[in-house]
């Protein structure tokens, strides 16, 4: 896949690893289509790529409200005849127990997580097998491979997306769909700052994890760089990593380490 001059469509653009892979397209003179929440960050975020040689276009929308992730669909694709690649980094994530979290919190994690990230790409994949291809990069999580503790439905959402591209990627290899699931360990960005808690209000704390994570400009190069090669898995991290690996081929070390492991 080069990117060169490509029209790259980016949700999580507004902060993050989202930003930062938007800035590393950006140096590729992409066209880039931005979206997140807060059209103030998407903005700032568009500067800095057009800085760098690309093109822009803010297109906000919340991934929890279907009406508006099919209207920006809508909007972008009346306009932009051809979506070469769709990247998804929006994402919320969780830091509750399961008894203590009400179905409502579930319902919202995946409603962001899950049916936002599938409905936009049921509206921009037709365009893209009518276009003879396209790719697809999925962010999901480590615990998108296993389950730990305080993360239950962040974990089954993310999960789902697992299961959802793998079979998108299965029918669509005949009209030259690349699917990458990106799956990061530990990174540093605010992504446990901007978690919900068990009332479903942001948890606003900077976990160790993250704090100490790998350096989000540099798991940006490896994401881009890994892209490039249209790698089908895309693990992205440090030392944590080997936890997927444990629970493959030696899951009753994962049963014991799972219930030992803190979750911050
Ligand atoms: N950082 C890590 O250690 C880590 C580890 C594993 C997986 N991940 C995954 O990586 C992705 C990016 O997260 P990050 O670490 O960069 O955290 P982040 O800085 O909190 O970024 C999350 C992004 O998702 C967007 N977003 C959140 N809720 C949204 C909604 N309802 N509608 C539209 N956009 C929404 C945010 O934009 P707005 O606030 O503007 O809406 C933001 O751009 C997520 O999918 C996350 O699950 C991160």
């Amino acid at each position: 896949m080069d990117f060169t001059g490509k029209t790259l469509w980016i949700t999580g653009a507004s902060s993050g690893i989202g930003k930062a892979v938007a800035i590393e397209f950006s140096y590729k003179k992409a066209h880039l289509i931005l979206s997140g929440r807060s059209e103030e960050a998407l903005h700032k975020v568009a500067s800095v790529c057009q800085n760098n040689g690309s093109t822009t276009w803010v297109v906000p929308f919340d991934l929890g409200d279907e009406k508006s992730v099919r209207e920006a669909a809508k909007t972008v694709l009346e306009k932009e005849k051809i979506i070469d690649g769709l990247y998804h980094f929006g994402g919320v994530s969780q830091r509750s127990f399961v008894d203590e979290t009400p179905l409502s919190v579930d319902r919202r994690i995946f409603e962001i997580n899950f049916f936002g990230t599938i409905t936009l790409t049921k509206a921009v994949l037709p365009i893209m097998i009518k276009n003879g291809g396209g790719q697809i990069g999925v962010t999901t999580s480590i615990v998108g491979k296993f389950g730990i503790s305080y993360r239950s439905s962040y974990s089954a959402s993310k999960q789902a997306l697992h299961g959802f591209f793998e079979s998108l990627r299965a029918e669509n290899v005949k009209n030259k769909i690349l699917v990458s699931m990106i799956i990061p360990g530990r990174i540093q960005t605010n992504i446990s700052v901007n978690a919900l808690n068990k009332d479903g209000d942001i948890y606003n704390k900077m976990d160790a994890g993250q704090d100490q994570g790998k350096s989000v400009s540099t798991t940006a190069k490896i994401i881009v760089k890994k892209l490039q090669r249209e790698r089908k898995e895309i693990l992205v991290g440090g030392s944590e990593l080997i936890m997927v690996h444990i629970r493959r081929f030696f899951p009753r070390l994962y049963y014991y380490l799972s219930s030992r492991i803190k979750p911050l």
